[in-house]
């Protein structure tokens, strides 16, 4: 079969590499894609939020699946694009609807949804301007510190956490007031929780469902988890913490009345469900809902995957997942994300990537790379994601470390302390 797979991340370049594990596959191609991607499959020039270009290069190469990277093509509705048009109805789309997407599109609308299906999540009220005042009353019946979540998507950047109540109150006037322009119109405010974070996915036909290996991300750009938030450093698989025990409470608590949920609310959905967790106690309580997989964690996810990826993704489309089998590695995986200089502040594209063919034992993933004059050369915040496996957590970073060593640019950056808050 042939697969289109939309975007151009970390993510999207493990996604073909497991894709293309399956015999099932004869072209994959990746829209746009990186220098990665570029060196595994087809890459393509088309944006991905383009339908109309989506569904003619579909309909001209025979594409038999479309497999969606990033969110902004689900919440702009590429599910029901394909779904409402004669044409292209037959083609599956890996991947919620556009009211499914509205998990992640609308914060609201999650912890509605959260509140509606009895999922354990923090106590919350939302407000719009015309709401100040109650929403600083609600404030006060909070402690500190205050958790301000702009409603919409705002590349991941709307969240604030602050300590101080007379800061809190002065930066949600600012965000109702459009900080983030349409997206902070609506402010969630919600209980602080304390707790070890964690990634659980879910990839559901809309009936059955199949967990994926857990995973854990490190945000901060800093070691020990300080300074600014960055679209991930690292990931590692399994989490610690995430036992049996932790993980049977998630399915019972989370998983089951998220699937469910969706059911009587009638919201058609098949793809992947990102569970961002925290546990508080022992206990897990949802942070938030993406509806795709998460990057970093995708680069140790699927390496954890043993199972033929394509046949799982083809019982999301003929909902047959519920009798498909998925085996997992009972390695360890890990990856370290390597960033360029200033990230994520201000920094410089174009630095040639060398070393690359130095690599051994690891699997490396492009995030920012493109391809110029056969050169390899850095055009994003993060650039190489370095994924190893090993028989404890320690092996797997190792070996991950060892080879981000080889790899040269112009002002590399990598944290060196991925997965020390584990045990
Ligand atoms: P989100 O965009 O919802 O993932 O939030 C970004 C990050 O803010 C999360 O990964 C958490 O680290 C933190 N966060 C969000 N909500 C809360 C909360 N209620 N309590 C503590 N931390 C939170
Ligand atoms: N790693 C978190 C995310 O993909 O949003």
């Amino acid at each position: 079969m042939n697969i289109l797979l939309l975007g151009s991340g970390g993510r999207e370049n493990a996604l073909a590499w497991k894709i293309l594990q399956s015999e099932k596959v004869k072209n994959l191609y990746v829209a746009p894609g990186n220098a990665g991607t570029d060196l595994i499959a087809k890459n393509v020039s088309l944006s991905i939020t383009d339908f109309p270009a989506i569904k003619q290069f579909v309909l001209n190469s025979d594409i038999n699946m479309v497999v969606v990277g990033p969110e902004e093509p689900l919440v702009k509705g590429i599910y029901d694009y394909f779904a409402n048009d004669a044409e292209i109805k037959n083609i599956p789309v890996i991947g919620p609807s556009e009211e499914a997407a509205k998990l992640e599109g609308s914060k609201d609308f999650g912890k509605q949804f959260m509140l509606r299906h009895n999922i354990p999540t923090a106590r919350y009220k939302s407000f719009t301007l015309n709401e100040l005042n109650d929403a600083c009353q609600f404030l006060e019946t909070l402690e500190a510190p205050y958790v301000l979540k702009a409603d919409g998507l705002a590349a991941g950047k709307g969240v604030l956490i602050i300590n101080d109540i007379d800061e809190a109150k002065k930066e949600l006037k600012e965000m109702l007031s459009g900080m983030f322009g349409e997206a902070s119109k609506t402010v969630v405010i919600e209980e602080f929780l304390s707790g070890l974070e964690c990634s659980v996915f879910v990839l559901t036909d809309g009936d059955s469902y199949k967990i994926l290996p857990v995973a854990k991300d490190y945000k901060r750009i800093g070691e020990g988890d300080t300074g600014l938030n960055t679209g991930g450093m690292g990931a590692v698989s399994p989490v610690s913490f995430a036992d049996d025990i932790f993980m049977k409470k998630v399915e019972d608590r989370i998983v089951i009345p998220t699937v469910e949920g969706l059911k009587k609310d009638n919201i058609i959905y098949k793809g992947f469900i990102f569970l961002g967790l925290i546990e508080v106690k022992g206990e897990p309580m949802v942070i938030e809902y993406n509806v795709r997989m998460g990057d970093p964690e995708t680069e140790v996810v699927m390496l954890r995957i043993k199972s033929d990826f394509v046949s799982l993704l083809e019982g999301v489309a003929n909902k047959t997942l519920g009798e498909k089998k998925m085996e997992i590695d009972t390695r360890y995986a890990t990856t370290i994300m390597m960033v360029s200089g200033g990230y994520p502040g201000d920094y410089e594209k174009n630095k040639e990537i060398t070393g690359l063919n130095l690599v051994d034992d690891s699997i490396v993933f492009h995030a920012g790379t493109k391809i110029s004059e056969n050169k390899i050369l850095t055009c994003g915040g993060r650039v190489i994601a370095v994924s190893s496996y090993g028989s404890t957590k320690e092996e797997a970073l190792a070996t991950s470390y060892k080879n981000a060593e080889k790899i040269s640019f112009d002002k590399k950056y990598f944290r060196k302390d991925i997965g020390f808050d584990l045990k």
